[in-house]
């Protein structure tokens, strides 16, 4: 497609401050597909009438690789022409009725964007921009428009047709084809049209709601996956109670369809009445899946549920509000699972598991160069902003907000927002200004406008605390400062409302009621500070002794708290604090800064990086029975290797792999008994159920394996990496089966390659298990350099394609983006091989590419020869000539 370039050659920004409403609106769309693999004809009908709240103007139609063949105006040839990709029309009258002819060749549409043929089935993608590679068309988030679809096809080779809404008439057609035609009875916005054409079959269930209405809920898979498809229908069945009950939003359509397909660019989509899938979010049995499957299909079949309120009944103005559904709805994903787990502890492990996403992926995204507010000023490719900043950033934000008004306040701030933007396509202040306008005298209400600097400012906030103790008045004191660091664009920043949950522990770990100087209140456990100033203090009176404070409970809010603890109040916070996620943040501490300390010390290189008293509070932690098995593993799981670079100013990657793998090689052999108890106590866990519980014992008996086995490695011991093999042999699920292979692929035993071998032959013909094989061998511990070659050779496997994005992210991401030790290679092989397979994969898949395109975002923090070789290669991708615009954006701001 052409592309609009500014006097550089660059293509052009969109700037969120140039938003204009259309000139045209579109009431209706009858779109008919004569489906074909090879040449799809795509007969579009609307009406369109001017918008006379618009600055007017020639109707101008979006469009991306289309052929056109006809275009009438109230059945009348009329002229138009072609401007920078987009079909012009001038002189139209205020109404009438447009009809467009095009064609399209889906078998070719490597991009997975707009409609593709995967596995002889048809599907559609068409979040954010797919819309215009099917028609032309104002394919924009706020043209909402009530669609009519008709389906033509050979009726054996695409026996199912399917599109949004409910299916009106069917029937045969001459030749072996059949139609189907399907009307939505709901507005929207192009980006959520969808289709599918193709042989499948569905589970179904029927289902009655509280609200006393029937409906037909359906997953739709290939013939052999039935068998797969119980844990998805599961999952969205308590999706549908769940909504109604937590926040009063019922199913709104008689009838709702999942869809999984293998080639997906990304988890899925929620078109109106019509999910689509990639596979690895729907498919689940226990030989196949681990206990991580099943928690991500449920969240993300609720994600999309939840999306059929919070994104099409209530959509984006534009797309610089995506977070407005995408922040929203992966809050309301979060909070999905925490009420699905049966106990405090099953939902702090939640809560644990999102802030180290939050926290390993989005902080270094607000760190470095593709830093963008959860409301982005502007972006060149749409595409490159379905980022950690938007929708986990996003959700962090809109948890601040139930945080200051509170649970119910919350659900009341949600209810007036659909009451008042149902149908309608809106932007960030008005989702926030709803939730203030339900909670008059909260503090969000307050402090709206300043609180909305989480929307405007990117960049993670640093809070700075100390605490002063004064015997004498018995008072403590707690002084915050907060900054900001500058982020492309954004040189100075004003101060964040931050909400602080906070309590005080006593010496010997027992919670302090807390009473701020001069108010009368008296709490127990728990109090939420508001910070709005740079520098702020509070002062607690009655404190009989120097408190250990137990500051940013829960993770309050998106930020890096630095608070000048000793290693005596870590270990008091890790032994006794009743808040869950400060006492594991206590050990994350512990732990990082052993691994910074030792980082540093270049005179011992090959000291012990731990010290006893973390150790002991390790096994105490391991043997403790009132802890749940989810929580210790949590615990005795290390800081990973990209949370540690955040911390250096200057990063030697090689340096902090072999820091990190002496630090485990330390816990595997001091705590050798504690590992052997907790696998004995732990890897029964009787017939398969994937409840957290469960899966949080099997979780800690694999964490167990892994440790027991790299013990083996130092001591020579044969019989765990024996007793491993078994494991992997005896298993009656995937969980267990993968742990134990994991366990001899990370010790580097010679047992992991005749296990790799059984497996590759058990699972040949199960895709998602394939991915696993290929992924845990690319993700596997670099030795002497070990792995880059692997990798080269794991792309010559049969197996292998670049084309489908699970199989090449399962290779080359694995690789490049989650193993750091490997890929960051003195030689810069690992760089070159990058910057390689994004050329490559940018010519079949810009989306794809470009996402790969961003594991060298941090270089410029590189220590030498890292640095200069890595930018290097991403100037070496910089000056392929017809890059992408995805990629040219991903790789020149990176350089910028
Ligand atoms: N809107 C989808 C989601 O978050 C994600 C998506 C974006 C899927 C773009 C495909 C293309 O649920
Ligand atoms: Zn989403």
């Amino acid at each position: 497609m052409l592309q609009l370039r500014d006097g550089q050659g660059q293509p052009l920004a969109i700037r969120r401050e140039d938003y204009v409403a259309p000139a045209w609106w579109i009431d209706t769309v009858d779109l008919t597909f004569d489906l074909d693999p090879a040449k799809t004809r795509v007969l579009n009908r609307m009406r369109l009438r001017r918008n006379p709240d618009s600055v007017g103007g020639p109707l101008r139609l979006d469009g991306d690789e289309l052929n056109l063949a006809r275009v009438l105006v109230d059945g009348q040839g009329a002229s138009f022409r072609m401007e920078a990709g987009q079909l012009v029309i001038d002189n139209l009258p205020e109404s009438f009725e447009l009809e467009i002819f095009t064609t399209c060749c889906p078998v070719k549409n490597t991009k997975l964007m707009g409609l593709f043929v995967s596995e002889n089935t048809f599907f559609t993608q068409c979040e954010a921009e797919g819309f215009r590679r099917i028609t032309y068309f104002l394919d924009r988030p706020d043209v909402m428009a009530s669609y009519t679809v008709t389906l033509r096809a050979d009726k054996t080779a695409y026996p199912v047709l399917l599109s949004n809404g409910n299916l009106v008439d069917s029937g045969d057609l001459p030749e072996g084809r059949h139609f189907a035609k399907w009307v939505d009875p709901f507005r929207k916005p192009s980006y959520l049209f969808a289709l599918v054409a193709g042989k499948l079959v569905a589970r179904e269930q029927r289902i009655t709601t509280r609200a006393g209405r029937d409906h037909l809920l359906q997953v739709y898979v290939r013939a052999g996956d039935l068998d797969k498809t119980e844990h998805a229908m599961n999952s969205l069945i308590n999706s549908v109670l769940w909504d109604e009950a937590r926040f009063g939003l019922p199913l709104d359509l008689d009838r709702f369809m999942i869809v999984a397909t293998s080639d997906f660019n990304m988890g899925a989509m929620e078109n109106k009445g019509l999910n689509i899938f990639n596979t690895k979010y729907v498919l689940a049995n226990q030989a196949t899946a681990t206990d991580a499957d099943y928690s991500n299909i449920e969240s993300v079949v609720g994600h999309e549920y939840f999306h059929n309120w919070s994104g099409d009944r209530v959509t984006c103005r534009d797309w610089f509000q995506l977070s407005l559904k995408e922040g929203l709805t992966v809050f309301r994903d979060q909070e999905f699972s925490m009420d699905l787990c049966a106990d405090a502890s099953a939902r702090a492990v939640k809560r644990i598991e999102d802030v180290r996403v939050l926290r390993t992926a989005q902080f270094p995204e607000d760190a470095g160069p593709m830093a963008h507010p959860v409301r982005p000023d502007s972006y060149i490719e749409i595409s490159n902003f379905y980022t950690v900043t938007i929708y986990e950033k996003g959700a962090e934000v809109v948890r601040m907000m139930q945080t200051l008004v509170g649970r119910k306040g919350f659900e009341a701030g949600i209810t007036l927002y659909f009451k008042r933007h149902d149908g309608q396509a809106v932007t960030c202040d008005d989702f926030a200004q709803a939730i203030a306008d339900a909670n008059l005298d909260s503090d969000l209400s307050r402090l709206l406008p300043q609180f909305k600097r989480w929307y405007s400012q990117a960049g993670t906030p640093r809070l700075a605390a100390h605490g002063h103790y004064d015997a004498d008045a018995r008072t403590y004191t707690l002084r915050f400062e907060q900054t900001c660091a500058p982020t492309p664009g954004q040189p100075l920043k004003l101060p964040f409302v931050i909400p602080v949950n906070l309590g005080l522990l006593d010496a010997s770990g027992r919670e302090l009621p807390l009473q701020l100087d001069g108010a009368a209140d008296v709490v127990r456990g728990t109090r939420t500070l508001v910070l709005t100033e740079s520098a702020q203090q509070f002062t607690f009176v009655g404190v009989d002794a120097e408190p250990v404070p137990s500051i940013l409970r829960g993770f309050s809010a998106p930020v890096i708290l630095d608070f000048d603890y000793s290693d005596a109040q870590l270990l008091t916070l890790l032994a006794n604090d009743p808040d869950p996620f400060n006492r594991w943040e206590a050990g994350q501490r512990l732990a990082l800064r052993s691994a910074l300390k030792a980082i540093d010390d270049s005179a011992a290189p090959d000291a012990p990086v731990l010290d006893t008293a973390y150790i002991d509070a390790m096994a105490a932690v391991l043997r403790n029975p009132t802890l749940d098995a989810a929580f210790k593993e949590l615990v005795l799981t290390l800081p990973s290797e990209t949370y540690i670079a955040e911390q250096l100013p200057v990063v030697d990657p090689q340096r902090i792999h072999a820091v990190r793998e002496a630090m485990r090689a330390q816990l595997a052999t001091a705590l050798f008994a504690q590992w052997e108890a907790a696998y004995d106590e732990n890897h029964d866990t009787g017939a398969y159920t994937p409840d957290p519980r469960s899966s949080g014992r099997r979780a800690l008996a694999g964490m167990a394996l892994t440790f027991l086995c790299l013990a083996a490695r130092a001591s020579g011991d044969t019989v765990w990496p024996g007793k491993t093999l078994q494991r992997f042999k005896d298993a009656g699920n995937m969980t267990d089966r993968f742990n134990a292979l994991s366990a001899l692929v990370a010790s580097g035993h010679s047992l992991a390659a005749p296990a790799l071998a059984r497996f590759h032959a058990i699972f040949k013909d199960e895709a998602l298990v394939i991915d696993k094989w290929f992924s845990l061998q690319a993700g596997s511990p670099d030795r002497g350099g070990d792995v880059l070659p692997l990798v080269k050779q794991l792309m010559k496997h049969p197996d292998f394609s670049l084309k489908n994005p699970n199989r090449a992210r399962s290779v080359i991401f694995s690789y490049c983006s989650a193993n750091p030790g490997a890929f960051h290679r003195p030689d810069a092989a690992g760089y070159v091989f990058w910057s390689e397979r994004v050329c490559e994969l940018d010519a079949i898949n810009p989306q794809v590419a470009a996402r790969l395109a961003r594991s060298l975002d941090r270089w410029s923090k590189l220590a030498e020869p890292y640095r200069s070789a890595a930018r290097e290669a991403i100037a070496r991708v910089a000056a392929k000539p017809d890059l992408s615009k995805d990629t040219q954006e991903v790789v020149n701001r990176a350089l910028a």
